[in-house]
């Protein structure tokens, strides 16, 4: 039987496990890369682990995210990211140069290569015909330390792509049909492979764009084959040599086979406040529109830039319409101010914005109170824009532009016909706001600096033979990692500060717990059921260690958050009746009397004594062998450190 692509790929690296889906497999590491919010902690983490150069054939380190420095903080993070950058091995691409997926894809992104990112658009780069994955900052820092990243062996879909799109139809269009059709939940364990005749009319950054927005099905990637359309890419950029030809067996199996029919699209909108929400733009009408941001990791190339500007050339932008446009690199800012498409741009009224993450992350923009966004980028979760009740849609580039200019939303196949942009033969090159690192022996003379921002990080011990401890806060079912660790303009400038951070752990569940945790020195959280669901985010972990939390005992867990808990030696224990939950109260007298035993034998027995009650209660760790060691070690970094020693 022959192999899919991601199969190949994933073989070339694989260096443990079977291929079977479901399992546990290890993948060698070719490439990192890290944004800036969680860079900081990714790079702490790997200094932690001792080890002086990366051992990755590429690390990238961008400042994308928090370009706002209206404090010292995000300064600091910079500056830290900069330093330890040059000093252990990693290119570090300057604020300002760009997003990081898009430059990834431009200058280093290779066909047939692995990449871990901490950023959960990583999978951007299957565009180029690489296996990108979205990780946590540790998994990046071990991975830049050589050591391996598992991941459990995810089911093949192949999405066949036959005919051509039709004018005004793009590749936005194309991830929203997939969307409409899989929904936010229906690539979980699994990954997205594109094929079929239809795939020839793609270019890389179409392509991109659509691997980009794979992150919203949930699929662990997406990936394109390497073909002739990717050479064509990597000689404009002058990478001809980094290309390879890389496609499916004809034989390969898939484990289920969706069919899209180009031609029959048509312009989609993701209506508030879910990706998969999504309806024509003609069926949700001409609703009025208040703001339009034009960017994002998902539609900022330099082909999307042309339409827009092609759209909006000889225009004027709605009065009641405020347009922002963030290029997604300085390369393709620097070719839209040389061939003229800058000009019309501003020239329609767009207010130009600095290349980085910008509105998507809220860093600015937030629509007025009510207002409706149309924007190009890949999430339009409630809030996330920094307006509560602002309602945003998702559309491509084309639909944006032509509503920007009508103060509706507009199908843009209502503008006639439609110009042949194509990508130029030769990208305009100019790396100089990358830095690469300093050699092996420069390098050891180098300092780090670390602002007052950037605090030590925190680390566990090796697992006691037993623990002592009190219920320090019981919390009900479905907490979500928002609950543990808030975000929020406030609270993200204090990545790189676990001790300050630490002072927002659970306050939404209860203001006194921070304070109670740390005078207390260490304690057990009683959660409910789907503890630690929602965003992936590690601080959810860190700030808890921080505050001493030794064990989490719930009902069950969300799988990120189980494995981060494992990651940073925190027991995730599962109640074996989950009617225990009953047995335990807040300030309770907690005891595991012999949990080193316990989960040296495979802890799927782990006993759990309440001292206040006298009731013993069964729990038990569904872990894998390295998972084990792991939590002996006191979590990953301890744990690599031993396999390095
Ligand atoms: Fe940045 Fe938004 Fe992409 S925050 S990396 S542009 S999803």
């Amino acid at each position: 039987m022959g192999y899919t692509l991601a199969q190949k790929i994933i073989k070339q690296h694989l260096v443990s496990g079977d291929m079977t889906p479901g399992t546990e497999i290890g993948l060698k590491i070719d490439q990192t890369l890290t944004q800036d919010a969680t860079g900081t902690m990714a790079y702490l983490q790997f200094e932690a682990l001792g080890i002086s150069r990366v051992k990755t054939e590429k690390s990238v380190a961008y400042i994308d995210h928090n370009t706002l420095q209206t404090g010292f903080e995000n300064a600091d993070d910079h500056r830290y990211i900069q330093t330890v950058a040059k000093k252990h091995g990693i290119t570090f691409s300057r604020p300002g140069n760009g997003i990081c997926h898009q430059l990834h894809l431009e200058r280093f992104g290779k066909p047939g290569k692995t990449l871990i990112g901490s950023d959960s658009h990583t999978p951007t780069a299957g565009g180029i015909g690489m296996l990108a994955m979205g990780a946590g900052g540790l998994d990046v820092a071990v991975a830049m330390g050589g050591g391996a990243y598992y991941i459990p062996m995810p089911k093949m879909v192949k999405v066949r792509l036959n005919g051509r799109l039709r004018s005004w139809v793009s590749a936005k269009d194309i991830i929203l049909e997939v969307l409409r059709l899989l929904t936010v939940k229906g690539g979980v364990g699994k990954i997205i492979e594109y094929g079929g005749e239809g795939i020839s009319g793609l270019s890389v950054p179409q392509r991109a764009t659509i691997c980009n927005m794979g992150a919203e099905l949930g699929a662990s990637t997406s990936i394109f084959p390497s073909d002739d359309v990717t050479l064509a890419f990597l000689k404009a950029q002058n990478r001809e040599a980094d290309w390879v030809e890389i496609l499916p067996d004809g034989d390969a199996k898939y484990d289920e086979t969706i069919e899209i029919n180009l031609c029959e699209l048509e312009p989609l909108a993701a209506k508030p406040h879910m990706p998969d929400n999504v309806d024509t733009v003609k069926n949700i009408g001409p609703i009025k529109v208040d703001q339009v941001c034009i960017g994002s990791c998902t539609n900022s190339s330099l082909l999307d830039l042309m339409r827009v500007a092609t759209i909006l050339r000889g225009n004027k932008v709605h009065p009641n319409v405020s347009l922002s446009i963030a290029p997604g690199s300085k390369q393709v800012f620097t070719m839209i101010a040389r061939n003229g498409a800058l000009a019309d741009l501003i020239a329609a009224g767009a207010r130009i914005l600095e290349c980085a993450c910008g509105p998507c992350i809220g860093m600015g923009q937030s629509p007025n109170s009510s207002g409706v966004s149309l924007r190009t980028f890949n999430r339009n979760f409630e809030g996330r824009s920094g307006t509560a009740d602002a309602k945003v849609y998702l559309v491509s580039p084309e639909t944006a532009a032509a509503s920007a200019i009508t103060g509706v939303l507009t199908d843009p196949r209502g503008l006639g016909s439609e110009p042949d942009i194509r990508l130029p033969e030769t990208f305009l090159i100019n790396d100089n706001m990358f830095e690469l690192p300093a050699d092996e022996e420069t390098a050891k003379k180098l300092d780090v600096v670390r602002g007052p921002n950037i605090k030590p990080f925190p680390l566990n011990v090796a697992l006691p033979e037993s623990i002592e401890a009190k219920c320090l806060l019981k919390v009900g079912d479905n907490i979500t990692t928002d609950h543990i660790m808030p975000a929020g303009s406030k609270i993200l400038p204090y990545r790189s500060n676990i001790p300050k951070i630490s002072t927002f752990c659970f306050v939404r569940c209860d203001p006194d717990f921070p304070e109670r945790a740390q005078k207390e020195g260490k304690g057990i959280i009683v959660g409910g059921a789907n503890y630690g669901q929602g965003s992936s985010r590690e601080h959810a972990a860190l700030a808890p260690l921080y505050l001493g939390v030794k064990a989490v005992v719930a009902k069950s867990f969300a799988r990120i958050h189980y494995a981060n808990l494992v990651n940073n030696g925190i027991l995730p224990l599962i109640f074996q009746n989950p009617d225990d939950y009953d047995k335990i109260h807040f300030e309770d007298e907690l005891a595991l009397p012999y949990v080193h035993k316990e989960v040296e034998a495979g802890a799927q027995t782990v006993t759990l004594l309440n001292k206040t009650t006298g009731d013993a209660i069964l729990t038990r760790c569904d872990i894998s062998d390295r998972q084990r060691d792991m939590l002996l070690a006191g979590g990953l970094i301890n744990y690599t450190k031993q396999q390095n020693a």
